[in-house]
């Protein structure tokens, strides 16, 4: 493990750097600067390593704004439907950064803040404990929330992540990870060709703002049914009203298999490289994002151009705008309570 300094904040602050690495070779960046992972340097079939994921060299352009790449996202992850929620007969409003929505966990989320941090080595593997408190009121949310984020790197050539909030006053928190993959290399060509299998039978349908609507839609017969491993562009461009709403896919899939069970959530093959990348999760949904807001006016690391749709997000959290749909699974966190949640991207190769 190395740590160097990454940069500064406009307030001062120093942004550290961390590299993690395993026997294997795999190699994870990451900095305390909203968590974000900043490179994953994983092997293809032939043992050759290059950076799956989407990001940049510097932290200023880090610090200039992007759609989220590689960070953590809290307090809320997706939309909460006009930035409005009741619990316990109150009713909060929220930031909004979205038009009417509160996007992200709203105008500085997790993704923007300076995470304390401190190496972590375990009998799994090496990493670093990021926490925050994040403060009664912020962004509009209640109860001071006291958040930790642990990325582990293990010699199975997976990234841990494993999530703990605990609040002094009755809240809601649902926190996720937003990397940009690319088993191909980050920034050579779309992620069209990967083939992608999602462990879900159904999905939550959304409005033209992305909201859900409520229902829970059965995949089959629909582009959204990702039972068996299919090109992520096969049906992408079909005339489908969900479709058109997301622009491409931007939806939250129902995890089969019990919540709180570490389950496979998501398994994605890209052909050419033969890299593999599976996703583990205790969370209820998954957030597959295909990377359509993406329209090439981002340049990332080693100067490459993030067109339209080089990157996609498999994001394991509770469905979109729960505090507003009841009969979702909860994200209520009840003061004394504590919240936890663990998710593994675990790389390997096809033969
Ligand atoms: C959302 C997209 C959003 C993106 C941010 C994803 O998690 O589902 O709608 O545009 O994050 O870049």
């Amino acid at each position: 493990m190395r740590k160097e300094v990454f940069g500064r904040t406009p307030d001062g602050e120093i942004v550290e750097l961390y590299t993690l690495t395993n026997t294997k070779g795999m190699e994870v960046r990451l900095t305390n600067y909203g968590g974000i992972v900043v490179s994953l340097r994983v092997p293809d079939r032939q043992g050759q390593f290059d950076d799956v994921v989407l990001g940049f060299d510097r932290l200023e352009d880090y610090l200039k704004g992007h759609p989220y790449f590689g960070a953590i996202i809290g307090r809320y992850a997706n939309r909460i439907a006009g930035g409005r929620f009741v619990l316990n007969g109150v009713s909060y409003q929220l930031t909004l950064n979205e038009g009417q929505n509160h996007l992200h966990g709203g105008q500085k989320g997790f993704d923007k803040v300076v995470w304390k941090a401190r190496p972590v080595r375990s009998a799994r593997g090496v990493g670093v404990r990021l926490s925050y408190v994040s403060r009664d009121g912020e962004e509009g949310y209640p109860g001071n929330l006291s958040v930790t984020v642990t990325y582990l790197l293990t010699e199975e050539n997976e990234l841990r992540i494993e999530y703990t909030a605990t609040t002094d006053r009755d809240t809601i928190v649902n926190l996720t990870h937003h990397s940009y993959f690319n088993l191909a290399g980050q920034g050579r060509r779309d992620i069209l060709d990967h083939l992608l299998q999602i462990n879900a039978h159904y999905f939550t349908p959304i409005d033209a703002n992305l909201i859900p609507t409520g229902e829970i839609r059965f995949v089959r017969g629909t582009p959204f049914d990702f039972t068996q491993l299919t090109p992520i562009g096969a049906r992408i461009e079909e005339p489908d009203e969900q479709l058109r709403f997301g622009r491409g896919y931007d939806h939250n899939w129902v995890l089969a298999g019990p919540p709180g069970a570490l389950r496979l959530a998501a398994r994605v093959v890209e052909p050419n490289s033969g890299r593999v990348l599976e996703v583990w999760t205790t969370e209820p949904g998954l957030q597959f994002y295909s990377g359509n807001f993406l329209d090439g006016t981002i340049t990332g690391k080693e100067g490459r151009v993030y067109r339209h749709r080089y990157g996609f997000c498999l994001e394991p959290q509770h469905f979109p705008d729960s505090p507003n749909k009841p009969h979702f699974p909860s994200v209520i966190l009840r003061k004394g309570a504590r919240y936890q949640t663990t998710t593994v991207y675990k790389f390997s190769v096809a033969p």
